[in-house]
């Protein structure tokens, strides 16, 4: 019997823009991570109108604000997904995570800690935009996966979010991921604008993780509410998705004093004070 383990990685993928392919690749890197044998726990925070749910053909009946208000548990919500992939519903409890009683906080916590033994990778699909849960739950992952794609509303998005949570939150250390570009050369392009219109005027560091190229199968999984990563395994950019697979398994840990889900929970709801410097202005 192993040691309690408190090592779940949270991963935020975000992007400041909508439509630029975050639930696309929160879902197949899901699938691709489990491929390599880990074990996946999808939240779908984002309560947009192609969400995880509609995009896998899941009905989920309960969802997080059931376990806010007490009706069931944690466990009890969890979808099974394909690959073995667990996932976390929408929920309009989302809204109100910093508005919760003690009691609701703590069991909150609870819960999520609770999926710290069987989780060894949460990966958070956020909603587009720089509203207060957006940047909550890029503030309380261990890694922010900043997804980008070659137009200029895009790049504008995720410097504005990449800057909020630098000065805010003081996160410095950003992974990339280039969308729907035609070449690789255009990715490694984008990537090195964002890296030096960051850098210049940030105090952060971006890394690029993986370059995604534009791919019909992905439009055609979507139409058929297939994942794309099962469905079209000979597509050309599946590799990326396991590169992308690969560099988030192998990439140093960010260690935490007091890492995992429950951690996680705590800033996720708040009951961790992390926005001094946005309430003061
Ligand atoms: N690499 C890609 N090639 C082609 N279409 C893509 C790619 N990535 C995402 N898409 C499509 O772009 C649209 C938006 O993607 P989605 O993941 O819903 O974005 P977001 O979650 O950021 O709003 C969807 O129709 C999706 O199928
Ligand atoms: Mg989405």
């Amino acid at each position: 019997m192993q040691t309690r383990k408190n090592t779940t990685q949270v991963i935020a993928v975000t992007s400041g823009k909508g439509g630029v392919g975050k639930t696309n690749i929160s879902i197949n890197l899901a699938l691709a991570l489990a491929d390599r044998d880990k074990s996946v726990t999808l939240m779908d925070a984002d309560l947009g109108l192609a969400n995880i749910d509609v995009l896998l053909k899941l009905k989920p009946l309960r969802n997080l604000s059931h376990v806010i208000e007490g009706d069931c548990e944690l466990k009890d919500i969890l979808i099974d997904g394909p690959n073995n992939i667990r996932i976390i519903p929408a929920s309009s409890g989302i809204k109100m995570m910093n508005q919760l009683t003690p009691a609701q906080n703590a069991g909150l916590i609870h819960a999520f800690d609770e999926l710290e033994e069987s989780t060894d990778f949460m990966i958070v699909d956020t909603a587009g935009g720089l509203s207060d849960s957006v940047v909550r739950f890029c503030s309380a992952a261990q890694e922010i996966l900043v997804v980008v794609c070659n137009d200029p509303a895009s790049i504008a998005d995720a410097y504005a979010l990449i800057k909020t949570l630098n000065r805010d939150f003081r996160v410095q250390r950003f992974q990339v991921v280039v969308n729907k570009v035609q070449t690789d050369a255009e990715g490694c392009d984008l990537f090195e604008r964002l890296r030096s219109v960051t850098e210049q005027f940030l105090d952060v560091v971006l890394h690029l993780k993986a370059i995604i190229q534009q791919d019909d199968n992905i439009l055609r999984a979507a139409r058929q509410r297939r994942p794309f990563y099962l469905s079209y395994p000979s597509s050309k950019s599946i590799k990326s998705f396991k590169k992308l697979a690969s560099e988030v398994d192998n990439q140093n840990r960010v260690v935490r004093a007091s890492g995992g889900l429950s951690f996680f929970a705590e800033k996720m709801i708040g009951s961790q004070e992390v926005l001094p410097s946005r309430v003061m202005s």
